[in-house]
């Protein structure tokens, strides 16, 4: 090896980049974007007013946050031809592989977005078309798997009830948008907006690093948050929880499931890599549980068994010497069911929200005239060898 390498598998005490947008401090369980606290954000702000914040810095005017809705509206319609990409794919695959696909795919149906060394409007344009019309392609992917026809966006709605309006609207019927489903989901939404260099997001950076385009970025970030380590717990809880309740509700047998090291099972939705204390969006995500529960007249069990769960393992001496503690994803999977997502979508749905997170980063890096993501290694391989032919081998 020339040079010296520092190792650190997994980057756990690596400093990939400098970012002024998200702060967070893991031992006091703090998290700010751009300064204002999520806490804040979350009770007072609306999801595109917080994007607005996370990709350009400030909380917008009136007019700014007007204009942004309108660009927003203007570009939410997708190609027509891009039904043959869903039409492809099978009616049961997994929502996030059709996501990281139909997303890639943009950038065959907007080729403005290849362009090197864009200008500030067209920067803007792809930063644009990529926040509206990702929330077409995931509403879309929903009405596929239920064979439903695609609704289509209407401008006199908001982003977040435009997104509804795809979702669960029908094309015989306008369906009233529910005010605590709009509200419910600013918050989810808000809450999963963006969390600094997580895995997904230093994906969407290294990728773009390489000046390859918007879309492709935000596919492969897409990708990476599928793994049940990352996003994908928020479907794995769901998941795990259901089973509990099948196998009784015993939550002290899986609590010694997840405690025991030969057995590969893990709490999901419990333990992070920075926050060890309690994750501030579970808190907030916890208390907006009983709230929507109750106003949507809802008594879902696994709510008291998740509940169970935590009271359990915050007392347990291995998840507390290991600062193990509910993560975003442990009560937010329980608000989608109850807002009629099926749990294969709740994936999709953490990405909608860190879409914002992950074009403001991207967004960074480039201003930033960051170098291409190159990491080096400690070789451990095999020392020189000479080739043997087959004959010989
Ligand atoms: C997200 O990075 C981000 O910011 C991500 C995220 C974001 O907003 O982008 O916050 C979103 O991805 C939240 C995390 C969702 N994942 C899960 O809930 C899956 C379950 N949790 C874990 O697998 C784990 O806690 C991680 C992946 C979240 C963090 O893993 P680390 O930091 O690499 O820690 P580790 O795996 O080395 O665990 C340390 C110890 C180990 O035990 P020992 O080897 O010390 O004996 O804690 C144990 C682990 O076995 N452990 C768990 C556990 N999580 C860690 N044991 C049981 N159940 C768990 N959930």
């Amino acid at each position: 090896q020339t040079g010296y390498v520092t190792l650190d598998i997994g980057y756990k005490n690596t400093g990939a980049t400098k970012s002024a947008i998200t702060f967070l401090d893991g031992e006091q369980g703090i998290l700010k974007y751009r300064g204002y606290s999520i806490e804040e954000l979350a009770e007072k702000s609306s999801f595109i007013e917080v994007a607005y914040l996370l990709i350009y810095g400030e909380l917008p005017t009136a007019d700014q946050l007007k204009g942004f809705q309108y660009e927003l509206s203007r570009h939410t319609l997708v190609h027509e031809d891009m039904k043959k990409i869903f039409d492809g794919f099978p009616q049961r695959s997994h929502p996030m592989g059709q996501l990281s696909s139909l997303v890639c795919a943009l950038s065959a149906f907007y080729p403005d977005s290849l362009k090197q060394n864009q200008t500030a409007e067209e920067l803007n344009l792809s930063i644009v078309k990529t926040l509206a019309k990702m929330s077409t392609v995931v509403s879309w992917i929903y009405k596929k798997s239920l064979g439903h026809p695609y609704i289509y966006p209407k401008n006199k709605y908001d982003y977040i009830s435009n997104f509804l309006h795809m979702t669960f609207g029908q094309r015989t019927e306008e369906v009233e948008i529910d005010p605590v489903i709009v509200s419910a989901m600013n918050k989810l939404l808000i809450l999963h907006a963006d969390h600094e260099q997580n895995c997904s997001t230093s994906t969407v950076r290294i990728v773009g690093s390489s000046e390859s385009n918007i879309y492709a970025s935000v596919s492969a970030g897409i990708s990476a948050l599928w793994g049940p380590l990352h996003g994908g717990a928020n479907q794995a809880v769901i998941e795990m929880l259901e089973k509990i309740q099948e196998d009784g509700g015993d939550t002290d047998k899986w609590i010694a499931k997840a405690k025991d090291k030969n057995d590969p099972f893990r709490l999901m939705g419990f333990g992070h890599r920075v926050y060890k204390n309690f994750d501030p969006r579970a808190k907030i995500i916890k208390k907006a549980c009983d709230e929507i529960l109750e106003k949507l007249g809802i008594n879902d069990e696994v709510l008291e068994i998740a509940k169970k769960l935590e009271e359990v393992a915050l007392k347990d001496p291995y998840f507390v010497e290991r600062k193990l503690y509910p993560n975003v994803d442990f009560y937010s999977g329980i608000i989608y069911r109850a807002l009629g997502f099926p749990t294969d979508m709740f994936t999709v749905l953490f990405a909608l929200g860190r879409l914002p997170g992950w074009i403001a980063q991207w967004k960074e890096m480039k201003e930033n005239k960051e170098p291409i993501g190159r990491p080096r290694q400690i070789y451990v391989g095999s020392t020189n060898r000479d080739f043997v032919e087959i004959e010989k081998r």
